[in-house]
Parts: structure tokens; sequence; C-alpha cells
């Protein structure tokens, strides 16, 4: 695994962007893997300035989501499609019928599952899979302890988790308690990932990704054998790593 270090969260999303944009302008026809929460913020701000000031041009691009909650539609504001429409899809000129969120509120969830997995194959694969980690060691919603060898499901999340997210809606009742994932197999199938990572409450997890045992019990460390990943993390989510300070940008 790659570590690229930086000093805040502005210098990791600047770093994200750069690597994003670069395979982008490289190929334009590149198919993302994209992920929510509130580490992606700034890479997508400094991508739609990007595409602003320096003709990025998403119109080439495919995007497929990590994932989305089960039971909320996706016009709710705390959708994970009304995210990505809001930070990125709304901002730069990504064609919309080339942006794929599983759909959380589908009749059938195994079906919506395969159906998810299908379209990511017949587009060939992920290109580069971006991707933010849990407090627990999650990547998309692939919680502890469940199979390496899973596909798009159906995920139960973990109280913490629940938790974590809690922050985004107004009652704690109203946080979904289940989410589609692309699983952990798919993911690691992506020819490319980052892992971005900010701020001290990410340090453990992401010490336990770089140089941890792989377990299920910590989704994120089977990166370690992944033959491309890079980890762009700031000072304080790498604070109790031991490569700190090697590679410092
Ligand atoms: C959620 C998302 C993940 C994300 C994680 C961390 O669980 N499903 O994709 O990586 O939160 O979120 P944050 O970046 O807000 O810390």
């Amino acid at each position: 695994m790659k570590i690229i270090f930086t000093k805040d969260y502005d210098q990791m999303s600047k770093m994200a962007a750069r690597y994003i944009a670069g395979l982008i302008r490289l190929h334009p026809e590149s198919t993302l893997g994209l992920a929510t929460g509130s580490s992606p913020i700034g890479t997508y701000k400094e991508l739609v300035k990007q595409y602003e000031d320096e003709n990025l041009d998403f119109s080439r691009v495919t995007s497929f989501n990590l994932d989305e909650y089960v039971g909320i539609d996706e016009n709710h504001p705390q959708s994970y499609k009304a995210f990505m429409n809001q930070h990125l899809f709304n901002l730069v000129n990504i064609d919309k019928d080339k942006v794929f969120v599983p759909n959380g509120s589908a009749e059938d969830l195994e079906k919506e599952c395969a159906r998810y997995e299908k379209a990511i194959e017949d587009f060939g694969g992920i290109d580069l899979q971006i991707l933010g980690i849990g407090r627990n060691g999650h990547i998309g919603f692939n919680e502890p302890n469940f199979k390496f060898e899973a596909r798009t499901h159906v995920v139960n999340l973990e109280e913490q988790t629940i938790e974590d997210n809690s922050r985004f809606f107004e009652n704690r009742e109203d946080v979904p308690t289940q989410a589609i994932s692309v699983g952990m197999k798919t993911i690691l199938q992506a020819r490319r990932v980052i892992v971005i990572a900010s701020g001290i409450e990410k340090a453990e997890a992401v010490r336990q990704m770089v140089s941890g045992e792989i377990i299920p019990g910590l989704p994120a460390s089977i990166l370690q054998l992944h033959p491309d990943t890079t980890l762009i993390v700031d000072e304080a989510a790498s604070s109790l790593l031991e490569e700190r300070g090697k590679i410092h940008v």
C-alpha cells in the first residue's frame, strides 16, 4: 500500500482530487467507484473546481456509488443519491445516464443487488475506487466480520455505524438500519483504489488497515493484498502509523 501523508483535510482533499483528475484526463472514459461521507466532500469540491477552472471533463466518465441506505427514497435529503447530486453530479458535466447508485427502495432488494453487480460487470469493472473508512474499519457498508468474498448485498448496519450516521438525521430513530453495499470482492477487483482518511477518530482503523492482521473483523485490512492501493491521510489520521513521516507532501 502506498501512503501519501498530508497535513490536514484540505491537503488530503487536494491530493485525492489531483489523483482522480489525473486519471480522468488520461482516460476520459474511466469508470469511477464513488463514496459518500464527510471524507470525500473536500475531494469532490476540488474536482468541481477543476471542472470549472481547468476544463476537467466528466462527460465520458461512468460512476458507480458504493452504497445506499435501505428504506429511504433517493429524493430524501439524506439518501446517498441526494448527497452525490449535491456535492458532485449536479455541479459537473457528468452524464446522468452513466451515474449509478444502488436503489435502496427497490421492492426486491436481492434482485436490485444482482442488477447492480451485473451493471458494474457490464461496464468492465471499476477503474478507480474511492473509499473512506469507518471507525470500525468498514468500507462502503461492509461491516466487520462479513465475508470478504461478498458481492453487492444487503447489510444490517452496526450500532456504531448507526450512531456515527445519526449526526445527519434529525432523530436517531430515523437513521436507516440497513443498506445496500457493493461487496468486498467487487471492491478488491477495482484496478486502483484510493482510501482517504482524516481526523484522530480514524487513526486506529487506519493503523489496523495498514499494518494489522488481515481479518474480516477489520474489513479494510484486506486492502493490504490489493496491488494498487494508495492511502491519503492527514496528520491526525496517520498519528498511529509507524511509517509516518517517510513520504510527506
Ligand atoms: C459511511 C459510508 C462509508 C464512509 C463512512 C465514513 O458508513 N457508507 O462509505 O466511508 O461512512 O464516513 P465519514 O467519511 O463521514 O467519516
